[in-house]
This record gives C-alpha cells, sequence and structure tokens, in this order.
C-alpha cells in the first residue's frame, strides 16, 4: 500500500481495496507570494465576445439541456465531414477517455499510452479492473512509437495517442503515425488525443480531420477547455465511427454536457468569434515562440513545443531536480507544473509572466 494510502482514515464500509491503495488526486500547494498560475495549460484570455453575450443572457437553468445537442454537432460535424452520430459531446474531453476505456477495456485488458503524457492516463482503467501500460518517450520526449507497436497484446484494448503531448510538447509526425497505424490491429482501438491541436504550426504533424476517414478504429478527441478558454464550463467532443460513439454514449453519465456550456461552444463556432480566436492563437504562439527563445538561450534542450506550454526536462540538458524548480517558482508566487524525475511543465500565459519564467529559472540554475 502506498504511503498516502496508509495514511488515510480507514472506510467505515467496503470498498475497493484497488481504489483504495491509489492517492486521491490533490491540487499543489498554494503560494506564498502573488504571481501566475502557470500550472494547468489555462487560457489567460478573458472569454470572447460572443461567449460572453451568451453568457450574460439568462439561460433556463431550471430545465436540463436537451441531450443530443443536434445544432453544436451539427456545427462539429460539418468540420470534419462527418454525419451528425459521427461527433460526441461530454462534459471535457477527459469524460470521453474514461467512457472509451469503460466501453472497451474490461477487468485485466490493457490502456497503452506514452509516458509521461497527460496525468490522467494512468487511472483512467481504475473503475474497470483495466491495466495501464506506460511506453517511455523518446530521448527527443516525443512518442516511441515503435516502442508502443512492440508493446501492444492480445489484451491491449485502446490506445492513446496524444498529439501534441502534454507535457512535453512536440507532436506526432503523420507519416510516423501512418506507420504505426499499419501495426496495430484493425480491431483495436485508437484515440487521437488533440486537446492542443490550434496552437499547432507544425506543417508536418498529424491532424486528426486529415486520418479519420482512413480509420474506422480511429476517434479523434478535441476540447473547448485550451484555445477557445471555456476550461471552466467543461465541454469536449469526440469524432468518429458511430458505433463506438454510441458505447461512449452507453458509459456516460447521462445529462453531464449544461445547456451554458453547448450555448458557449456553438458561439465560439460563430465566424466574429473565430477571428477573435485566431487572433488570441497567434498571440500565444509568438509567445510560446519567446518562452522557448529565452529558455534555450539559459542553455536548456526544450523540446519542440507545439501546445501552450513548454517543458523543461530533468536530467541532461535540463535541470537536476524537477521538484526543486518547481519549489522555486512556488517560493516566488509562480505555480509550474513539477513531473518528478521527469521535467517541470509551464504554460504559455500573460505576456507579464515570460520574464517571470526566464527570471526564476536563470537565478535557479546560476545557484545550482
Ligand atoms: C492531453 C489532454 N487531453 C485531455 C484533456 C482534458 O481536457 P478537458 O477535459 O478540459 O476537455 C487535457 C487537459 O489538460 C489534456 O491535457
Amino acid at each position: 500500500m502506498s504511503e498516502a494510502a496508509s495514511a488515510a482514515p480507514r472506510p467505515p464500509v467496503r470498498l475497493r481495496a484497488d481504489v483504495l491503495a491509489v492517492p486521491p488526486y490533490r491540487q499543489g500547494a498554494a503560494p506564498t507570494r502573488p504571481g501566475f498560475k502557470l500550472s494547468s495549460n489555462e487560457n489567460p484570455f478573458p472569454p470572447l465576445q460572443a461567449v460572453v453575450d451568451v453568457l450574460s443572457d439568462p439561460a433556463a437553468v431550471n430545465r436540463y439541456a436537451a441531450a443530443a445537442m443536434p445544432e453544436l454537432r451539427a456545427a462539429l460535424a460539418a468540420e470534419f465531414g462527418v454525419s451528425l452520430d459521427g461527433v460526441h459531446l461530454a462534459a471535457g474531453s477527459v469524460a470521453i477517455l474514461f467512457q472509451l476505456v469503460a466501453a472497451a477495456a474490461a477487468p485485466g485488458d490493457e490502456v497503452l499510452h506514452a509516458w509521461p503524457s497527460f496525468e490522467a492516463y494512468p487511472s483512467l482503467g481504475l473503475s474497470s479492473g483495466a491495466v495501464s501500460v506506460p511506453v517511455p518517450l523518446t530521448a527527443d520526449a516525443e512518442h516511441d512509437l515503435d516502442a508502443m507497436a512492440d508493446a501492444i497484446t492480445e489484451r491491449t484494448r485502446i490506445v492513446l495517442l496524444c498529439t501534441p503531448n502534454n507535457p512535453t510538447g512536440p507532436t506526432i509526425r503523420r507519416a510516423d503515425f501512418e506507420r504505426f497505424m499499419q501495426r496495430v490491429p484493425a480491431d483495436t482501438l485508437v484515440v487521437l488525443d488533440e486537446a492542443y491541436r490550434e496552437f499547432v504550426t507544425d506543417p508536418e504533424a498529424v491532424r486528426g480531420e486529415e486520418v479519420l476517414a482512413n480509420h474506422p478504429n480511429l476517434v479523434v478527441l478535441r476540447t473547448f477547455s485550451k484555445a477557445y478558454g471555456l476550461a471552466g464550463l467543461r465541454i469536449g467532443y469526440a469524432v468518429g465511427a458511430p458505433a463506438i460513439l454510441a458505447a461512449a454514449q452507453v458509459t456516460a453519465i447521462p445529462l453531464s454536457v449544461t445547456g451554458v456550456a453547448e450555448a458557449a461552444a456553438l458561439a465560439s463556432l460563430q465566424p466574429s468569434a473565430r477571428a477573435e480566436l485566431a487572433a488570441r492563437i497567434e498571440v500565444l504562439v509568438a509567445r510560446r515562440a519567446e518562452l522557448v527563445a529565452g529558455l534555450r538561450e539559459l542553455g536548456l534542450a526544450i523540446p519542440e513545443a507545439q501546445g501552450n506550454f513548454v517543458w523543461i526536462p530533468e536530467g541532461p540538458g535540463g535541470v537536476e531536480s524537477a521538484a526543486a524548480l518547481a519549489a522555486a517558482f512556488a517560493a516566488e508566487g509562480t505555480l509550474v507544473r513539477p513531473f518528478p524525475g521527469a521535467g517541470v511543465r509551464i504554460t504559455v500565459a500573460e505576456a507579464e509572466s515570460l520574464p517571470v519564467v526566464i527570471g526564476i529559472v536563470r537565478e535557479f540554475l546560476a545557484a545550482g
């Protein structure tokens, strides 16, 4: 039993031992001085004007939303050139990850994913008894697709690909993706998690809408949380084969997507909102380049950053201790996300946060 689990009070009823063995999620300690929150890959901008307009309209919150949400699904389906039943909405794309794992993986089945990657991946199978199979990234902090293909077994039911990879930043290139898909059994579900897709500038990166039609076993995940800045409203979506999405619907908690979230997502897709969104993305991409350049000038080997975050590795080319660097940030009032033993992820956010980040890292390196 882990230290965290043994320190927890004993429940007064019989609960599953495998659940009790896992420490619950804990947010990082609050900083002691005012600073920036660069730990959750959130968008620093206020909501788009079209979103503000719908949020200020008193919604009928005494009613459940219409669960099928045909207008929003139709708008998203048109973008991908799929039918309405090829789009599935949920209260955040993380909810769809849980749904798909629950739909695909029974006790003892395997969920294959790169590591480090999105922190939720290792626990997706917990409630269904599926087993997480993490495959280490390459030295360049990219998915090791050959090793992942080698790790596929009889029990692999779902493969999670994160592009660009949270927390390290590189995308999966289209040619590498296609080669990988050749090695995945046609009856094994592959999820392309593109939570940060709108920030991608690499022309060689795989793009869900370009490859979906060729792979009936592929589901593409997108979210309104990151570039669109609707993290607090909780709305994301999947695009793929209707029969796969119908199974996800079976395992979903009903009525989780609110009408407010639906209205905000729809407003975000209006032409005026798109122009505003594109301008914001451009600003964040420029800040990302500035941050990467500044950190590389300090001698750090920063991997290709294609999301709204940058990665400082622990070890050769990086810092000696990710935990110590995160503590140095916290002491200055700024939160970043440490992955002990692997590196530190820093969100690209307010313009004023850039010199603060560079300054803290410079001092940290000088002191070490
Ligand atoms: C790679 C990746 N996928 C999915 C999510 C979940 O996003 P949401 O549930 O807000 O749509 C995140 C959030 O950080 C993420 O980094």
